[in-house]
């Protein structure tokens, strides 16, 4: 039996049961403790804190998310970090009252569908064991079992959620291809199979819709970074949560690369408040025209460049940007080069076990 320990978090004063091999933030989200969190796999440094008090086992926290001289000094990553003692934190907790927080529980899933729906990406649709309360935008944790590629032992792999949370049991994913990848590579597009049961935890993330305003918010996703911003979109629309406009900018090399088009457009013909551009960045208006396809119906351009010559100015507007790390910067500088603050920014990074070993460690993505 693994031995338990006491968390402290301050400055909320609430204490967790914390098991030895269980890492601070998982009890704490399983308790109901909102701490910041985003990848969960000690590569963004979102979750840092500092130690008050007691000693951790650092776990797998990437060197550069958690340099040698902040463990010095007495930080720790939370996603990462085990308890050795009894143990007291303080984070940098800025709960949006907007917003309830859902506590991740345990679920078991049963794979009900599996589809191509663009050049190495696949549609996943899953059935939970029982409904699951989240936010739009969140992420699930998927166990990817070990005999999958011949490795060794189970590992986690965190997709987005891209249903919305009106369908509470049936979950939409939407996984790219990432060669050589776990998950991927080695479950995903091998041996995973309609029936399969997958267990799995949620919901994770602060990369949420925030319903209680009305700004013209602008989305920008990059492959399967459409994910929860597809959640996002159908729970502001087809539930009314979100009064503003609503701006999608989805990116792809070309046409192959893109999907759920015509989702979008349906969506921008229903509602006058949501504007669809679906940008191309290697095929040319002449490309798709030769194909026998409307030219006028796509941007053409890197996602940024048609956005920045859409827009003089995006002052007052919120952004919400979501895919590989380095389209998440471009897109940053982008919105801030057009007047738009970083706090009203939210984003998302995938982050994969290649950027954690890489050191993926922008000014700009730092938090
Ligand atoms: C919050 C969040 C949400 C996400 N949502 C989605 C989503 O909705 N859809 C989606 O497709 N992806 C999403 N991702 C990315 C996803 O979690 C995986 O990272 C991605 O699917 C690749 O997983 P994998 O196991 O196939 O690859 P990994 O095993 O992580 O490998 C990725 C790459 O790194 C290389 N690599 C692995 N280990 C090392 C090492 N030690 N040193 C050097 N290179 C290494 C591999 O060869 C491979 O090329 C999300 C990520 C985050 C953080
Ligand atoms: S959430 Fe801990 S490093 Fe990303």
């Amino acid at each position: 039996m693994p031995e338990s320990f006491v968390v402290t978090i301050e400055p909320l004063g609430r204490q967790v049961v914390c098991r030895e091999d269980q890492p601070i933030l998982d009890a704490c989200l399983r308790a109901g403790v909102w701490l910041p969190h985003s990848c969960t796999h000690g590569t963004c440094a979102t979750c840092k804190c500092d130690i008050v008090d007691g000693d951790v086992d650092h776990g797998e926290a990437s060197t550069f998310a958690l340099m040698e001289f902040e463990r010095d000094e007495g930080k720790l990553l939370t996603c990462c970090a085990t308890p050795r003692s009894d143990v007291t934190i303080e984070a940098d907790i800025d709960v949006d009252e907007d917003i309830e927080m859902h506590s991740v529980e345990d679920f078991v899933g049963t794979l009900v569908s599996l589809d191509e729906v663009a050049r190495d990406t696949v549609r996943l649709v899953v059935e939970l064991d029982r409904d699951m309360a989240f936010n739009a935008g969140q992420y699930m944790k998927f166990t990817v079992p070990a005999a999958a590629d011949g490795s060794a032992g189970s590992v986690d792999r965190t997709w987005s959620i891209a249903s919305p949370p009106s369908q509470p049991r049936t979950l939409e994913f939407h996984v790219r291809k990432v060669p050589g990848g776990r998950g991927t590579d080695g479950w995903v597009f091998r041996t995973l199979a309609v029936g399969d049961q997958i267990p799995m935890s949620g919901p994770y993330g602060r990369f949420v819709l925030h319903t209680g305003q009305d700004n013209h918010t602008i989305m920008v996703a990059g492959g399967t970074g459409l994910a929860p911003i597809k959640s996002m979109l159908r729970h502001g629309l087809e539930n009314g949560s979100y009064e503003g406009e609503m701006t999608l900018y989805q990116g792809g090399r070309s046409r192959e690369w893109l999907y759920d088009v015509d989702v979008f457009r349906r969506l921008a013909a229903e509602y006058d408040q949501f504007t669809y551009r679906p940008c191309l960045s290697e095929e040319t208006a002449e490309d798709v025209a030769a194909s026998g396809d409307d030219p006028d119906a796509y941007a053409y351009g890197m996602v940024t460049d048609v956005l920045a010559a859409d827009h003089a100015s995006l002052s007052g507007c919120k952004g919400y940007l979501c895919g590989p790390p380095l389209m998440v910067e471009a897109a940053l500088k982008t919105l801030m080069s057009k007047r738009l603050f970083p706090r009203d920014i939210y984003r998302e990074e995938f982050f994969n076990e290649g950027d954690k070993a890489g050191g993926v460690n922008s000014p700009l993505i730092k938090r």
